[in-house]
């Protein structure tokens, strides 16, 4: 394999440009099929041989900076049912994070799994893990059984990686028995200059957005999307109060929109003013600033404090009237017990994460003498990420895109994440070679609205300005 180090870096990356510039030229898709491929290409990566390296140091001192590497790594070979896409932006995802501090557990396990399934899967059992979970770009080629897309394709990529010969698949795949996640369960990721995906875990582009835009939506969105309104999580109807975790956040700020949308009511919970204040503009009312609240939902690493949960539960109440008919669910440990009793009787509380700790408690009393519900939810299914992303498409869910770094600072771009200090999602330049290319349909940019599509953005430069 070349390294960051090596002389084939140089030709690596003039012929990855050629996708580039045929790219920018409007090249046809039968230009583009014949450049040729490669032999290695740039990728942010994790290395095996490293995955030890943060042992004994606390989780919030784990630097994603040491641990993610930008190299020149082998194009893989493409299997018949898969596509090459050049990559022009990508976008941060917590999913990376927990890849490069290599927590619960590092990825290669993952990789070693699915290397042992098949010839196809061996593929991916490498010393390295190319990540990243989210992209778009253009096709440049397709295997030989692709039926409904072609070089030249501008797409966006969702990450469910699924083996459609699996019955399991076959009635929701998000339950098939090896559902994966591209980029963190699979090698070949979005963080890079190429990808290698499977035909089913494509979309069309959003014509209207950029490429930072356009990439930075399917994960979350389509999460989201799941979670709130497709038949298979929390079914939120028109008037639903629906509480909402880190709504400013990758997973919140898509979750807001929904509820919206949907009639319902939500009451977002954001850790500073500034992100009260994004949370109205987006049409938001309702806000919970929880560092002002400072509520202690645990009295000491070991004990919850109901009294707590029930001083927040008046503080929700008091701004909207209710109880929660849903709860959207994502940090975990630190609140899952405040959401179990927060929810109205007979409510729901949909949980897709853990961020603060997956080994969770709550008092069953209240789950089971007030009827509520805990529905758990992962990511999306081929049909509910294309809804999400029609939904996208038509301009009725906006990218909440709010920082942008170029592929070498992936590491300082997870960084920020992984220490909550960002909103909405940051977006990564792979091949694109700045910010604002990539809009086909300026006419619906215009009717959907500048201000709406770049929120996120000037409100983080807003901020960034302060
Ligand atoms: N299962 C799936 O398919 C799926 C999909 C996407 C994401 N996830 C997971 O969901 C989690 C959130 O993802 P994301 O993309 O939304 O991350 P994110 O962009 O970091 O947003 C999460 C927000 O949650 C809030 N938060 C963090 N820790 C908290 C705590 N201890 N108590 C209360 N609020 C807290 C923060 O908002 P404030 O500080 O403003 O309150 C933060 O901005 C991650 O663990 C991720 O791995 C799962």
């Amino acid at each position: 394999m070349p390294d960051g180090g090596s002389p084939d870096r140089a030709v690596a990356s003039r012929a990855v440009k050629q996708f580039l510039d045929a790219i920018q030229s409007g090249a046809s898709g039968d230009d583009i099929a014949a450049l040729p491929l490669p032999e290695s290409y740039r990728a942010a990566v994790v290395l095996k041989d490293e995955a030890g390296m943060f042992e004994g140091i606390p989780s919030e001192e784990k630097d994603p900076r040491k641990s993610l590497h930008v190299q020149d790594v082998a194009v893989p070979e493409l299997a018949p049912d898969e596509a090459y896409v050049a990559v022009m932006a990508s976008a941060i995802n917590f999913n990376t994070v927990w890849t490069s501090i290599f927590e619960p557990l590092p990825t290669f396990g993952f990789l070693s799994r699915l290397g042992k399934e098949s010839r196809w899967g061996a593929r991916h059992d490498l010393p390295y893990h190319v990540v990243g979970s989210d992209a778009s770009g253009v096709i440049v080629e397709v295997g030989s059984a692709v039926r409904n897309w072609k070089p030249g394709d501008r797409v966006v990529i969702h990450c469910n990686y699924v083996d459609d010969q699996d019955p399991s698949a076959h009635d929701d795949s998000m339950l098939a028995a090896n559902q994966r996640i591209w980029g963190f369960e699979s090698n070949f990721g979005g963080l890079a200059d190429l990808t290698l995906v499977k035909a089913n875990q494509i979309m069309p582009k959003p014509a209207h957005l950029t490429w930072e835009e356009a990439a930075c939506n399917a994960l979350c969105n389509s999460t989201s999307y799941r979670m709130l309104v497709g038949h298979n999580a929390a079914r939120m109807k028109q008037g639903d109060v629906v509480l909402v975790w880190g709504a400013t956040g990758g997973l919140g700020g898509y979750a807001v929109q929904y509820v919206l949308n949907g009639g319902g009511i939500p009451i977002g919970v954001v850790s500073s003013q500034d992100k009260v204040e994004l949370l109205h503009e987006l049409g938001c009312e309702a806000a919970v600033d929880r560092r002002a609240g400072n509520y202690r939902f645990w009295s000491d690493e070991h004990t919850q404090d109901e009294s707590e949960w029930r001083r927040f539960g008046k503080d929700v109440r008091a701004l909207v009237g209710e109880d929660p008919d849903i709860v959207f669910e994502h940090p975990g440990r630190q609140t899952m017990g405040a959401s179990v009793f927060v929810a109205k009787r007979g409510g729901t509380v949909v949980t897709c994460a853990a961020t603060s700790g997956y080994m969770i408690e709550y008092d069953n009393r209240h789950l089971w003498m007030k009827l509520k519900t805990i529905k758990s939810s992962h990511f999306a299914n081929y049909k509910e990420a294309w809804e999400a992303n029609r939904l996208i498409s038509l301009g009725k869910v906006q990218p909440i895109l709010s920082a942008l770094h170029p592929l070498e600072e992936v590491g300082e771009a997870a960084d920020a994440v992984h220490h909550n200090a960002h909103e909405g999602k940051i977006g990564v330049l792979c091949l694109a070679p700045e910010e604002g290319l990539g809009v086909d349909d300026p006419e619906l940019r215009e009717k959907v609205g500048e201000e709406k599509i770049t929120r996120f953005r000037r409100h983080a430069q807003k901020l960034g300005a302060k």
